[in-house]
């Protein structure tokens, strides 16, 4: 079975496919992190993104490997681990370009399905029930209010040591939405099939059965969404 998870920024998509990973025991796959390994490379490599044979030539020789562990989905550049390098601002910065390319998206799609293929699957991205799994059994589209998402950021912030004020993370926010909505290349939206799920109000435990119940009603009914 395969579960997409779409949504704007901190609309809660990473802890809420993590816990439904955990309880059904399917395989949590994080592809914005993917996004976010290319990145690292490109940056890494000081690789200018107009320059359309070098990027080629990188993504034919990139060394990324996914694995999957008992602590989930685990990503390797260059056979090393990836931590929190990927989560850095410069990253973050940089990520919404990367992810406009064409061939960035083309090869982490052909990823994507490969490693979704032989598993049931949490899938959390922008354009998982639109481009990747367009037939996915369960689709979720989860949004928030921009003001709390921003607060959820702000914790995330503060947990590591660093203080940002909300006004600041809001605007953030709704520029990466904006970026990521407004490309041409599979932008961020809902699938016309999706369920929305607004997570403005909600715990993440209640997001979590929320998602949990639809698997179980799809299966008591031969699995349609
Ligand atoms: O979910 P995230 O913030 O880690 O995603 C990082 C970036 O990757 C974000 O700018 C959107 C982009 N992304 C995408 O274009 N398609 C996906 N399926 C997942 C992420």
């Amino acid at each position: 079975m395969i579960i997409a998870i779409d949504g704007p920024a901190a609309s809660g998509k990473s802890s809420t496919a993590s816990g439904v990973a955990s309880q059904l025991g399917f395989r949590h796959i994080d592809t914005g992190a993917m996004y976010r390994a290319i990145t690292l490379k490109l940056i890494r490599e000081k690789l200018d993104l107009s320059k359309t044979e070098d990027l080629k030539n990188l993504l034919n020789n990139l060394d990324l490997r996914v694995d999957f562990t008992q602590d989930g989905q685990e990503l390797y550049l260059d056979g090393v681990q990836l931590g929190d390098e990927i989560r850095s601002h410069e990253v973050t910065e940089f990520v919404a370009d990367v992810s406009a390319q064409s061939l960035v998206r083309q090869y982490l799609l052909g990823v994507q399905r490969e490693v979704a293929s032989k598993h049931d699957v949490v899938l959390e991205g922008r354009d998982i029930g639109t481009v990747v799994f367009p037939d996915a059994e369960i689709k979720i589209y989860m949004v928030a209010d921009s003001r709390v998402r921003a607060a959820r950021r702000q914790k995330d912030f503060a947990r590591q040591g660093i203080e940002k004020s909300l006004d600041e993370l809001e605007e953030e926010i709704l520029a990466r939405d904006a970026h990521n909505a407004k490309r041409k290349l599979a932008p961020m939206r809902a699938a016309a099939d999706a369920t929305i799920l607004d997570t403005t109000t909600m715990s993440i435990e209640d997001q979590i059965n929320f998602i949990v119940s639809k698997v179980e009603a799809s299966k008591s009914n031969g699995g349609t969404n």
